[in-house]
């Protein structure tokens, strides 16, 4: 049976849920969203009906939290308190039924980012880890990390620096990108504790799009078949403090997981495509 955080929300039955809840977590601009678009139809063409999902999709608090975020109004134990409604909305509609169902559950953060985001904002651990104690405990969390001098240029040549993606908010500057850099650095400190206490999977972010794609396939795959997991990756020393030579050198030792999950050509076709496109738009920023 299915273990919660310690809550259970009402009326949640934690059985017969047959499917796979697998995470994709990182912070803000590592490359989550452009995986979950190439792990989406991998696990398609195997024949699995795949739900994905990521924060602020709820029909319940999606809305609210967009128009919030633009007035820039909430305080920021009530946005916390926003977010973890719309996790709860999507839990209870969206998630669960589709583990119920048997779905691969795919999704694009979990509470781990909503935690880093409340706690690097001044809120209480404890606080914080009871909220989410509803959370059902997932099949396998992959943090995609990267160190600050990886995640700047990522960013700056995509789609800028964002407001809250920079922690203007606790980081007033005139400075975007100093806030940026603040803010990232202890959000990434804080995901690095996260790690450790929830046993995340750590893929290294820094290489090119494929490579952490084959990381991040060749783990979930292992889900998927129920084999055991093998110690991955060291998360220390934290990824601010670390020459950027190191972090570029960094190889991450995937499990072997015997039966590769995608060998054949034919199967990977429409993901080698997808990495061609991908590719194209990052020669053409
Ligand atoms: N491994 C990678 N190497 C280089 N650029 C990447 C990589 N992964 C993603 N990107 C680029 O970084 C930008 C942000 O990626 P995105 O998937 O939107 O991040 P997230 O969903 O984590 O915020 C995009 O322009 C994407 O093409
Ligand atoms: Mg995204």
């Amino acid at each position: 049976m299915r273990e919660t955080y310690g809550a259970i929300l009402p009326g949640m039955n934690l059985a017969e849920m047959t499917g796979k809840l697998i995470v994709v977590e990182g912070t803000d601009g590592v490359g989550r969203s452009t995986q979950i678009k190439l792990l989406r139809p991998w696990l398609e063409q195997q024949g699995r009906a795949v739900l994905d999902t990521a924060i602020k999709r709820s029909e319940l608090a999606g809305n609210g939290i967009q128009q919030a975020q633009e007035g820039h109004t909430l305080g920021r134990i009530t946005l916390s308190l926003f977010y973890a409604t719309d996790f709860a909305d999507r839990l209870e509609h969206e998630i669960v039924p589709a583990l119920r169902a048997g779905f691969v559950v795919l999704t694009d953060r979990y509470i781990y980012s909503l935690m880093a985001r409340a706690i690097v904002r001044g809120a209480d651990a404890t606080w914080v880890r009871n909220a989410y104690s509803f959370a059902l405990k997932p099949d396998a969390i992959f943090y995609l990390r990267i160190g600050v001098d990886d995640l700047i240029p990522r960013v700056v040549f995509s789609r800028g620096f964002d407001y809250w993606e920079s922690g203007m908010d606790i980081h007033p500057s005139e400075d975007m990108y100093d806030s940026f850099r603040k803010y990232q650095t202890e959000l990434l400190a804080e995901f690095d504790n996260l790690a450790k206490e929830f046993n995340f999977e750590v893929i290294d972010a820094t290489p090119d799009l494929r490579t952490v794609f084959e990381g991040l396939r060749a783990g979930i795959a292992r889900v998927l078949s129920g084999e055991p997991r093998e110690p991955l990756f060291s998360v220390t020393p934290s990824p601010s403090a670390e020459a950027p030579e190191a972090a570029s050198k960094k190889v991450v030792e995937m499990p072997a997981t015997g039966k590769p999950a995608a060998s054949s050509e034919d199967e990977t076709q429409p993901v080698a495509q997808a990495l061609a496109r991908a590719a194209e738009g990052d020669a053409t920023r």
